[in-house]
């Protein structure tokens, strides 16, 4: 089938690869201009590189795979059967995008948001055709999980038909309701913020913090280095969609959060967060 993936960053790059790894398929990294998109190509290589460094790939698997990834800006998308839209978490933005793919794509479609918190229910609204949420978890290719999110108008033959696309490319789908930061972000997100919160405090040093979470709880990564590793920018988006849609005060970023962001300290991304990169 012929996927296109709306915006080549960390999430779209990954899904992408996700996608071109199934013979068959043919991907579409998408982004507002062909740089962009052409760097989130060139970031799905230099995660193969080091695969085939550590021989884990071979330079004829990574090349199958590029070959299957075509980039561009979202006119490419024309004869796409499927479209993820990876852009960034804003309603507006998200709302314009499908629109003018409404224009674009051919009848048959099927339209997804990977948003991580906002309501598909919202981002349907005025688009002209039935969207529903196929969530990734970070990093995209090795995370088996999808969220597969039914807003008020999703008809259950698009939620079907993108619960065994998700099986196709071997991931595990669950059914969610349309709710802020539906299972996995309610639960985890605040788990970080909290982590965050005994950093502010004192309590151990954020290196600590992580070793007794991954040992303590079994986690595979500690809460401070998982922030790092989404973007801490990401988590506080999505503590704010909490706190705004719940009302509920046990959902406030911690002001450690917010400052961070605001000096640019994103994590991983921007190489500077709980750690350095
Ligand atoms: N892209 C592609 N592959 C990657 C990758 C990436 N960014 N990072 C790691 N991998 C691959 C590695 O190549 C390796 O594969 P092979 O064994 O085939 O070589 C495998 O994953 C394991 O990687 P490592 O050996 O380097 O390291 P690890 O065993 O410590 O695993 C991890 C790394 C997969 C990130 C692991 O620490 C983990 O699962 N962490 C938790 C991740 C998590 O909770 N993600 C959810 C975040 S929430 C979210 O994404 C939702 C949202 O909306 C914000």
């Amino acid at each position: 089938m012929k996927i296109g993936i709306i915006g080549a960053g960390t999430m779209g790059a990954g899904i992408a690869q996700t996608f071109a790894g199934l013979d068959g398929n043919t991907v579409y990294l998408c982004d507002i201009n062909e740089e962009l998109a052409h760097k989130g190509k060139e970031r799905i290589a230099s995660g193969f590189y080091k695969r085939i460094a550590k021989q884990k790939m071979t330079q004829e698997q990574a090349e199958t795979i590029l070959s299957r990834i075509e980039t561009g800006m979202r006119d490419i998308c024309f004869d796409c059967d499927l479209i993820v839209e990876a852009a960034v978490e804003n309603l507006e933005i998200k709302q314009a995008t499908f629109r003018s793919l409404h224009e674009l794509c051919k009848p048959s479609c099927l339209f997804a948001t990977n948003t991580s918190s906002l309501s598909v229910t919202k981002i349907a609204q005025g688009v002209g055709r039935p969207i529903v949420g196929m969530h990734f978890f970070n990093p995209a290719p090795v995370m088996k999980l999808v969220e597969v999110v039914s807003g008020e108008n999703t008809p259950s033959s698009l939620t079907d038909a993108v619960i065994e696309i998700a099986r196709s490319i071997g991931k595990t789908p669950v059914r969610v309701k349309d709710s802020a930061g539906f299972v996995v972000n309610r639960v985890l997100i605040p788990m970080i913020n909290e982590a965050i919160g005994v950093y502010a405090n004192g309590v151990a040093s954020a290196q600590d913090i992580d070793t007794a979470m991954q040992l303590g709880a079994n986690l595979p990564m500690g809460p401070l280095a998982l922030g790092d590793l989404i973007g801490l920018d990401v988590v506080l988006a999505i503590m704010q969609v909490l706190e705004r849609e719940s009302n509920d005060q046990k959902y406030r970023p911690h002001p450690l959060l917010e400052q961070m962001v605001s000096e640019g300290k994103l994590g991983k991304k921007s190489s500077k967060g709980f750690y350095s990169y």
